[in-house]
């Protein structure tokens, strides 16, 4: 198939598309997403085929005005609207109890059902003119995932109908996946709205285990994307956990002409391998925003392996930290 580049102007080709049935890249405010019609089953499975995505792991609704909400959940509890009022549209997923209009292929067979209101504009516009959208990020299954449109093209040429172009995405990682279907809030991924964020509207939220730790064997997981490798660019990633001088000291005994390092602006002239950088240090927003697309970039250049520094697990450190370590295999090298 023939994988079109639609531009801001082609919304409604975009549209066209997915009210047949097809599959469009779109642009949101976090990573790009692999967009479906959510209420057409069929449209939904051709997502996991395209991605390879494993078909227990359950997918994001897109919606773009408040009152689509109903037609998805059975319920939309007083913490979840409070929450909505404060954070959407923007990098926030609710889970809810999911309504029998959803089809199970969304879910994955599943009660519940992750919603989101992205800020995007034109995620906006394309799900006004189209419908609510079931979407995972735009990525083949396991790599990071795409924040430009030429990123979704090295992974998804051939494999979907269209990619909607609209420039890079702002935040750079996920979205923040909290559930309220039942019990105590709990936050399953970190993304773009923060814990202490959430915290300051609902009170008590519980961050799952998962999101810092590798599962057990027999553990089942609250979010089936927790189990997968993910986030995963062919390079080996390793991460490195101590100050600036032990990263530089570590890189300078071990790294190799086949190395890169995801260094912090400045910090170039004093490592002795490829450096990507990825903003300066402690602003852990730069190192969201940059994080997917280094590791992209050290596969372009054909690298081995690639050393990256161990952020602090509080903010949007916390998004970065879950995403790295997944990449780095659960792997940390105290230094
Ligand atoms: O920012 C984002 O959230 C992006 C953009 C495109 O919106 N989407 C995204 O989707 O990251 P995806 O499929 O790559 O990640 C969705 C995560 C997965 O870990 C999945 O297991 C979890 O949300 N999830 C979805 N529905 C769920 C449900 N009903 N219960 C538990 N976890 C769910
Ligand atoms: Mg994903």
């Amino acid at each position: 198939m023939k994988t079109l580049m639609l531009g801001a102007d082609q919304i409604e080709t975009a549209a066209q598309i997915l009210r047949s049935g097809g599959l469009v890249a779109m642009p949101t405010e976090t990573v790009y997403g692999l967009a479906a019609d959510a209420l057409n089953g069929a449209a939904v499975a051709a997502i996991f085929r395209a991605k390879g995505r494993p078909m227990d792991n359950p997918l994001i609704v897109h919606i773009a005005a408040l009152d689509q909400i109903s037609g998805l959940v059975r319920e939309f509890p007083p913490a979840a609207r409070r929450l909505a009022e404060v954070f959407w549209p923007g990098p926030l997923t609710m889970i809810l109890p999911r309504s029998a209009a959803v089809p199970a292929e969304v879910s994955a067979g599943l009660d519940t059902v992750a919603i989101r209101f992205p800020s995007h504009p034109l995620a906006q516009k394309l799900i006004a003119v189209s419908c609510p959208l079931a979407a995972p990020s735009a990525n083949l299954s396991g790599s990071p995932s795409p924040t430009t449109a030429a990123h979704v093209m090295a992974d998804m040429n051939g494999r979907i109908d269209a990619v909607l172009d609209g420039g890079e995405c702002a935040v750079g990682l996920e979205s923040t996946v909290i559930t309220l279907a039942q019990g105590t809030p709990r936050i399953l991924r970190p993304g773009g709205v923060t814990a202490e964020q959430i915290r300051s509207v609902i009170g008590e939220t519980v961050i799952d285990r998962a999101v810092t730790q590798p599962l057990g064997k027999d553990e089942t997981a609250a979010s089936p994307g927790m189990k997968y490798k993910h986030y995963a660019p062919r390079a080996e990633v390793l991460l490195l956990d101590g100050d600036d001088s032990a990263f530089e000291a570590y890189i300078r005994a071990s790294g190799d002409d086949k190395s890169a390092a995801l260094c912090y602006n400045g910090e170039e002239s004093r490592l002795s391998c490829l450096c990507i950088p990825i903003g300066d240090k402690e602003d852990d927003n730069a190192y969201a925003h940059n994080l997917f697309s280094a590791l992209r970039k050290a596969d372009e250049l054909g690298c081995s392996r690639v050393f990256a520094h161990c952020p602090k697990q509080e903010g949007m450190g916390l998004a970065v930290y879950n995403r790295v370590i997944r990449a780095a295999g659960f792997h940390i090298i105290k230094l």
